[in-house]
Formats: structure tokens, C-alpha cells, sequence
């Protein structure tokens, strides 16, 4: 793949668990292009979150490299990978993670407050998901389609590289859940960000070029037996 926009190079991850080793990304190779939408299905415990995890700079791996536009965040101290983060990665989570003593507005541009940005774009993407009119609300009063709109907009306020979402409809129903995915694929598409969705809708193949699946520490093509 020329010019990849993330890559994890041979990447291990393991924990440990009551006194055993377990581990959860074994060696694994992944190269993800720009403006792709990625798919990444596996049972629970697979490794999904802990895969996102390490491409977002949340944690780091026990081996191997783990590559954002050219970046290393695997060397990188905790203070820059967190800088890298603010900058370059959006997240969206499947309990929404909003601040609840922040209104929906202030969340929203959150993300360019911690940059030093312009707020402008926070208005702009709240009209985008449909809550224009909800940004003095706070998040506790608005659905939790709602919320997770409003955490779409969050994630994409500053204009990251790359959108990680895991299982943003993991905790909505079917009809909201599509609705998330909807907005998350034509936001991400009018942005050309990158996108990799962690998710367990069936519709996902709908809005993703790519689907890979995590068993036994490793990743494989499509969605596997379960699909
Ligand atoms: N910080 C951690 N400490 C110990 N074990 C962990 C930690 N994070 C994840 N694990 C373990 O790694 C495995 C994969 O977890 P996770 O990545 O959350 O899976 P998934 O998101 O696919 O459900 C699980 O067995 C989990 O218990
Ligand atoms: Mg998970």
C-alpha cells in the first residue's frame, strides 16, 4: 500500500492475567490507507479495544511499531503521544464519554479549546448532526442517539487524521445505531478522515470499504464464520 495513512508493524500486546501470560495482539501487521473506512469485528475480549487503544496513543505496545502519518507513537513519551492525540485522533466510545458538567456545545469544541483553536467549527458540526438547536443543553436531558451525535462531533471538531470508534452503536437501538453510522460514514467521507469502527452492526459492511477480524491475537480478512 503506497503512502499508508496509519500501520502497526509486527505489534504484540500481552497482560497478564492471575499469574499467566495472555496474549491479546500477537505479531500483528496492519496498513491502513487515507480516507479508508476499516471494519474490525471479533468476539469480545479479542483484542479490539486494546488494537484501537494502541493506534490512538492511548497505550503502547509490548513489541513492534505503531505508525500515524509517519509517526511513531510507540517511541514517543506519554506527554507527546497524548499531545499526537489531541491533535491527529478522534475517539468515539460506546457510553458517548461526554462531560457532563460541560454543555453540549462547550463539548464539542472542547477539542479545539485544548488546541488553542477557533471554536467556530463546534457550531458548524453540531448543525451537521442535527443538534444546532441543543448546544446550551447538557448531555444528561438529550437521548442517547442524541449524545452520541454529539460525540461525533467532538471527535471530528478538530479534524483529525484519524476517527477511532469502538462500538459507537454498541449501546443504541438498531434504528439509532444506523443513524450513528450514517452520520459517522458522511462525515468522515465530507472530511476524508480515516475511519476504523469497531462494531457488531451487520450494517457496518454497508459503510466500510474494508473488514478485518481479530481471533486468536491475529487479524484476517472479512468478517469471519459469525458474519
Ligand atoms: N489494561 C489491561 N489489563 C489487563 N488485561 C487487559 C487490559 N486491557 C485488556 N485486557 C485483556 O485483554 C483482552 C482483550 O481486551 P479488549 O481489547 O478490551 O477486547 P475487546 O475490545 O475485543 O472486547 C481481554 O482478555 C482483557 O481482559
Ligand atoms: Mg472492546
Amino acid at each position: 500500500m503506497p503512502n499508508p495513512i496509519a500501520a502497526l508493524e509486527s505489534v504484540s500486546r500481552h497482560f497478564h492475567e492471575g499469574g499467566r501470560e495472555h496474549r491479546v495482539l500477537d505479531k500483528v501487521d496492519l496498513e491502513i490507507a487515507a480516507g479508508e473506512r476499516l471494519a474490525l469485528l471479533g468476539a469480545s475480549g479479542s483484542g479490539k479495544s486494546t488494537l484501537l487503544n494502541l493506534l490512538g496513543g492511548i497505550d503502547r505496545p509490548d513489541q513492534g511499531r505503531v505508525l500515524v502519518e509517519a509517526t511513531d507513537l510507540a517511541g514517543l513519551s506519554e506527554h507527546r503521544r497524548t499531545l499526537f492525540r489531541r491533535r491527529r485522533i478522534g475517539f468515539v466510545y460506546q457510553f458517548f464519554n461526554l462531560i457532563p458538567t460541560l454543555t453540549v456545545r462547550e463539548n464539542v469544541a472542547l477539542p479545539l479549546e485544548l488546541l488553542g483553536q477557533a471554536l467556530d467549527p463546534a457550531d458548524a458540526l453540531l448543525e451537521q448532526v442535527g443538534l444546532a438547536d441543543r448546544g446550551d443543553a447538557f448531555p444528561d436531558v438529550l437521548s442517547g442517539g442524541e449524545q452520541q451525535r454529539v460525540a461525533l462531533a467532538r471527535a471530528l471538531a478538530h479534524r483529525p487524521a484519524l476517527v477511532l470508534a469502538d462500538e459507537p452503536t454498541g449501546n443504541l437501538d438498531a434504528r439509532h445505531g444506523r443513524a450513528v453510522l450514517d452520520l459517522l460514514a458522511a462525515l468522515t467521507r465530507e472530511q476524508g478522515t480515516t475511519l476504523v469502527i469497531v462494531t457488531h452492526s451487520r450494517a457496518v459492511s454497508g459503510y466500510c470499504e474494508r473488514v478485518l477480524s481479530l481471533e486468536d491475537g491475529r487479524l484476517t480478512q472479512g468478517g469471519g464464520a459469525e458474519w
